[in-house]
């Protein structure tokens, strides 16, 4: 999400906060001897179980999470993503690989330093809330501050705070069974977000709620992604959801990550048929902008006539504005025009025709998508 905050995001320089190289997490029987063995690491999960009883759940993963974004691990059931997630913060012990946050190396932290990571600096929220049921809402949001030794009225003031921030303001004395699903969801998000984490780790905590309270939730992360910059791994199944949420994608398929994107080129340029099947009812018009449609204006006329659109419009915007005008559209950054888009290239993408293949494609930086409506095209269920 290209917010204020986070346009820039990984900039040369900045240490990602999050740093994963070739992440193993193996489970089965002398599980430290899959990594390293060639013979091993090139069968596939069927014969790798029945040749070892070992299940690779994560093979081989790299990948940085900078500062500022929101990550979106995303793959269907048993693709490895929660191992994946878990291995961050050693909730999982990796079996081979590294991983580093802010630069500290994670495998070598002792059990206070590990401790502390999880306490203060990656805070996790999961499907099923894990909220206490006998303590109220403000005290269950206080919770993890009273883990740390945060004083009594310290801790409420702070929890309270939160509380308003996600918008359960007046519920601070019910207890979790006169919750909804979606406002349970909002407890154990101001629970994560009390303790004032530098990343969020989120999996799949919407999965529970009914599409509409999702949808609200989805909200929610975006608003609060957009006020505070927070770094956040999101981890999803739905590919509408990741598409909505995330700066960029780690698509998982068998422990390994096939493709890591930004949603326009996952969905402009898929990696294999894999990913183009898995995108392939996506409604291009929604994720792909106008820099993908664009070319250098013929005449002078065209550079300073038309209506004006940002490069990071999208597609679909831009059809709009182009049919408004009846002709071709500037695109238009800080008083600069960086090119024209006509409605035939703009519905060459939308076919497919045109894709990410181009130069401008290949550049395009992290943008914030404003949220869309569920394209009936795309399920809001389990895919
Ligand atoms: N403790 C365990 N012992 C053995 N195998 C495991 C263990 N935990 C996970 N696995 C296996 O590792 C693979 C990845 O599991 P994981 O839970 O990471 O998947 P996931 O992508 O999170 O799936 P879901 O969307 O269903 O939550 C699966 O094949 C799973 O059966
Ligand atoms: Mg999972």
């Amino acid at each position: 999400m290209s917010t204020a905050a986070t346009t820039t995001a990984g900039t040369a320089g900045d240490t990602p906060v999050f740093s994963v190289g070739g992440l193993w997490k193996v489970f089965g029987p002398k599980a430290d001897r899959v990594p390293g063995d060639p013979e091993l690491t090139a069968l596939g999960p069927a014969e790798l179980r029945s040749r070892t009883g070992c299940t690779a759940a994560v093979r081989d993963v790299s990948f940085d999470v900078r500062k500022g974004e929101v990550f979106v691990v995303m793959g269907l059931s048993g693709s490895g993503k929660s191992t994946l997630v878990r291995c961050l913060t050693r909730l999982i012990e990796p079996t081979a690989g590294t991983i580093a946050i802010d630069g500290e190396d994670v495998r070598a932290m002792d059990g206070a330093r590990l401790r502390e990571l999880r306490r203060h600096r990656a805070a996790m929220v999961f499907q099923h809330f894990g909220l206490l049921p006998h303590r109220t809402v403000l005290d269950n949001v206080a919770y993890g501050l009273q883990i740390q030794g945060v004083g009594k009225a310290e801790r409420r003031e702070r929890a309270a705070e939160v509380v308003a921030k996600v918008g359960l303001e007046g519920m601070e004395q019910r207890r979790p069974a006169q919750l909804s699903g979606g406002q349970r969801q909002r407890v154990g998000l101001a629970r994560a977000l009390a303790v004032d984490p530098e990343v969020l780790l989120f999996d799949e905590p919407f999965s529970a709620l009914d599409p509409l309270i999702r949808r609200d939730m989805q909200e929610e992360v975006v608003r609060l992604h957009r006020e505070e910059g927070r770094t956040m791994v999101f981890i999803t199944h739905d590919l509408q959801e990741a598409l909505k949420l995330g700066d960029r994608i780690a698509l998982m398929r068998d422990g390994r990550v096939v493709q890591l994107g930004t949603p326009e080129e996952i969905v402009g340029s898929p990696a294999d048929d894999y990913v183009r099947a898995f995108v392939r009812d996506v409604p291009r018009e929604q994720v792909m902008t106008v820099r993908t449609a664009m070319r250098p204006a013929a005449s002078a006329e065209e550079a300073d006539g038309g209506p004006a659109v940002r490069p990071d419009a999208t597609v679909s915007e831009a059809i709009e504005a182009v049919a408004r005008a009846g002709g071709p559209a500037r695109v238009m950054e800080q008083g600069r025009c960086l090119g024209v888009v006509d409605s035939a290239a703009l519905l060459d993408v939308v076919a497919g025709v045109a894709g990410m293949t181009g130069v401008a494609g290949a550049a395009a930086p992290a943008r914030r998508r404003e949220p869309t409506p569920t394209p009936a095209a795309v399920s809001e269920e389990p895919v």
